[in-house]
């Protein structure tokens, strides 16, 4: 076809033509909402690296999943603070830990709320690695252990879902051993399966506390040059039980997000990450964008890019502007 017999312009003259023709679409229901829970009560304390977001005692979480249940965002997914980090992370997996107690009071209060649990233990490290360290490297094996028993104890307090973001060597398996084994059979897998080692998690390890002491996380999560192999670790994880594969992050690895959506036919999440989030809202503070209209397109582009549902540290702003457009 040649000019002028195909003219794009149109189908673009006013919103009802766009709207008609519009491909990709985005719902609150696609949407989870990640929280980070401390100690104590009465605490909002704002992330300065996360404009927005703040972490939470778990009364004020319970009063930010009952917001988000409002706005219609079906899921939240927690991350816990400790009060104390050992080295073996002994906080993640004790029946009465932070994030244990959050899930209990969440199923108390926000029964209608999907509780999807971080199952990691870098925030419960004193070294702030994700495992067990043997020498300078973390353990594998020997991490698979107290990930189980992390995932297990969530599900006992009363977890809808929980996701592994570690990135050990067959956890995926591991963890669905132990569910099943306890009796909890019914309870998903949601896992990190793409997780690369990215500098894009830097205000994430401000607000969870978790920056490593030492090294970095290369030696357990993907090269970012790596897309073949972000395959093989998505077929890894769908093989030991995963019922929902992730790609994180999400908006520099689109190419990855659209490979697994066609390679693959698990529901697939995308996490737009902490420094994803904080560089549009950096931008918009210092006016340089349009905070709202960049966040929409950011995540339409994952949508686009073929994710099903999508972590956002935005989401109740993006319920908010879905419900008035
Ligand atoms: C825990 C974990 C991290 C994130 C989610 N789970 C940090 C990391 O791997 O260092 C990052 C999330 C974000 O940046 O928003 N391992």
């Amino acid at each position: 076809m040649q000019f002028p017999v195909y003219r794009p312009r149109r189908l673009r003259k006013n919103e009802n033509f766009r709207r008609m023709i519009r491909e990709t679409h985005l719902w609150v229901d696609q949407l989870i909402y990640p929280l980070f829970v401390v100690p104590g009560e009465g605490v909002k304390r704002p992330i300065s690296s996360m404009p927005g977001i703040s972490q939470f005692s778990v009364d004020y979480l319970v009063q930010e999943c009952g917001e988000a249940k409002k706005l219609g965002i079906p899921a939240v997914l927690l991350f816990g603070i400790p009060e104390k980090k050992d080295e073996l992370a002994s906080e993640a997996f004790a029946g009465d830990g932070i994030i244990q107690r959050a899930i209990q009071s969440i199923k108390e209060r926000v029964p209608e709320i999907l509780v999807i649990t971080d199952v990691c233990l870098c925030e419960y490290t004193s070294h702030g690695h994700c495992g067990i360290m043997k020498g300078d490297d973390v353990d594998n094996d020997a991490t698979l252990d107290l990930l189980a028993k992390t995932a297990v104890s969530h599900a006992v307090a009363g977890a809808d879902i929980v996701a592994p973001s570690d990135m050990m060597d067959g956890r995926i398996q591991a963890i669905r051993r132990a569910l099943d084994q306890e009796g909890f059979n019914e309870i998903p897998i949601m896992a990190y399966a793409a997780k690369f080692a990215s500098s894009f998690y830097g205000p994430f390890r401000e607000a969870a506390e978790s920056a490593p002491q030492f090294g970095d996380r290369r030696s357990y999560q993907m090269d970012p040059a790596n897309s073949r192999e972000a395959m093989r670790e998505v077929s890894l994880d769908i093989a030991e039980g995963a019922d929902i594969v992730m790609v994180k992050p999400a908006m520099p690895y689109l190419d990855i997000i659209r490979r697994v959506r066609d390679e693959f036919d698990l529901p697939l999440a995308a996490y737009q990450v902490s420094g994803e989030f904080a560089m549009i809202r950096a931008a918009a503070q210092m006016g340089w964008l349009d905070g709202e209209r960049t966040m929409m397109e950011a995540i339409t582009s994952i949508r686009r890019a073929g994710a099903d549902i999508i972590i956002t540290y935005a989401a109740c702003e993006i319920a908010r502007l879905l419900r008035s457009t």
